[in-house]
């Protein structure tokens, strides 16, 4: 018998395929190697914006014996956060709704705890990203998946319904979404709210709806973004600055109750931020993470290289056969391997040319792959004949 916990035992389980990926494959023996075209995870393979590293200068000097005392959701910050989230969604947060963690892991984490029991369930869709599964295993609760709806992936409102139970208290919507790149409509999103507010009743407990928003302020052709929060009254937000900065290594986020939820709820959870937080292992960013965040708000990385990258992988992928989703938002491409195409030879002939994609099985959809945008222009120059050499007969 292991000596590993059920809930480490399961977590590891569910993260098998992308940590085999990440530290057992042709990818993780190259992917230092200068040469490559690394389109695999959402990480920098830049320079960073030169506005972080300024900003955590700024603040990294003690100006008073508790400037790195322990930190909880600092009032600063967080009534900042509550601004500018009040001025962005439409919506009056107030400091109290605002949970500032260590990125969205930590956001989510924390949903997790605040609503979700042991043996309770969670529901969220397929493809998807790969790590609500481990931390639900982490947190003793039961994943439900459901598949989005092919060719364009919407949400399968329908196959949502059937999967809620008595045992369902969060349902994650991901929007932008990790990773097709859709942007969930406000009209679904409206009919998402019905549901849940009917399914709600049925079971006799409020279903919670998690909306995970980090690619949020990533969208691409001026598309706009409606959250969930906006429409359904028991949402909880889970955000980060890891992807809008493409610096996640330095951990910065938050989770945001709507504050549409009727206030009952909404003080109860409130007042359970701080301890959930503190017992899930002290989950807030570091000091200095907090006092910069304000110089943080308004960085981004430059969409319009994103978009260049986009628009030029997708003419390539097209002209060779691939089926592409033109992405609406995040910084991913979703593609298909060219129809009779074997999944597994063409990702090793991709590799043979020193060029990385991340397999679709490892986010719940065989047959697909994704593109990282956040490589950089010339690794996209160099990759552009490997994409049509590796399909060629
Ligand atoms: C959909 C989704 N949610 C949450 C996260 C976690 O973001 P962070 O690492 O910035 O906490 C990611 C990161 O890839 C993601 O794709």
């Amino acid at each position: 018998m292991s000596v590993v916990s059920r809930r480490a035992g399961a977590a590891a389980a569910a993260f098998d395929a992308v940590g085999r990926f990440y530290f057992a494959s042709r990818y993780s023996e190259r992917r230092f190697a200068e040469t490559i075209s690394d389109f695999t995870f959402g990480n920098p393979q830049e320079m960073p914006l030169p506005g972080i590293g300024e900003a955590i200068r700024r603040h990294a000097l003690p100006q008073n014996k508790n400037w790195f005392a322990y930190k909880t959701s600092e009032t600063g910050p967080q009534t900042f956060v509550a601004g500018r989230l009040s001025a962005e969604l439409g919506l009056r947060f107030a400091p109290e709704d605002i949970a500032l963690t260590a990125g969205a892991f930590a956001a989510i984490a924390l949903a997790f705890r605040l609503v979700v029991d042991a043996g309770d369930e969670i529901v969220f869709s397929e493809p998807g990203w790969f790590c609500y599964e481990p931390i639900a295993f982490a947190a003793d609760a039961v994943p439900r998946k459901v598949a989005l709806r092919a060719p364009a992936f919407d949400l399968d409102l329908a196959a949502i319904d059937a999967a809620i139970t008595p045992r369902t208290r969060l349902v994650i919507v991901n929007t932008p979404h990790n990773p097709t790149g859709r942007i969930v409509q406000p009209d679904v999103l409206a009919d998402l709210a019905d549901l849940l507010t009917r399914a709600s009743r049925r079971i006799s407990r409020p279903i919670f709806l998690l909306s995970d928003e980090p690619y949020r302020r990533l969208r691409f052709d001026g598309r706009g973004f409606t959250s969930p929060a906006t429409l359904y009254p028991h949402t909880l937000i889970s955000y980060s600055y890891g992807k809008v900065l493409l610096a996640p290594g330095q951990r910065l986020g938050y989770l945001a109750l709507s504050p549409l939820m009727p206030m009952p709820d909404r003080k109860a959870l409130q007042d359970a931020l701080f301890p959930a937080q503190m017992a899930l292992g002290w989950t807030f960013p570091n000091a200095v993470m907090q006092y910069a965040l304000p110089d943080l708000e308004d960085l981004s990385i430059d969409i319009a290289a994103l978009t260049r990258r986009r628009d030029v992988l997708v003419g390539t992928l097209g002209a060779a056969g691939y089926e592409v989703l033109l992405p609406e938002g995040t910084f991913y491409l979703w593609g298909r391997w060219p129809a009779g195409a074997d999944p597994e030879r063409t990702w090793n002939a991709l590799t043979d040319r020193d060029v990385f994609v991340m397999p679709g099985e490892i986010l719940g959809a065989p047959g697909w792959f994704r593109i990282c945008l956040t490589a950089s222009d010339a690794m996209v120059e160099r990759a552009l004949p490997a994409f049509a050499e590796a399909v060629r007969p």
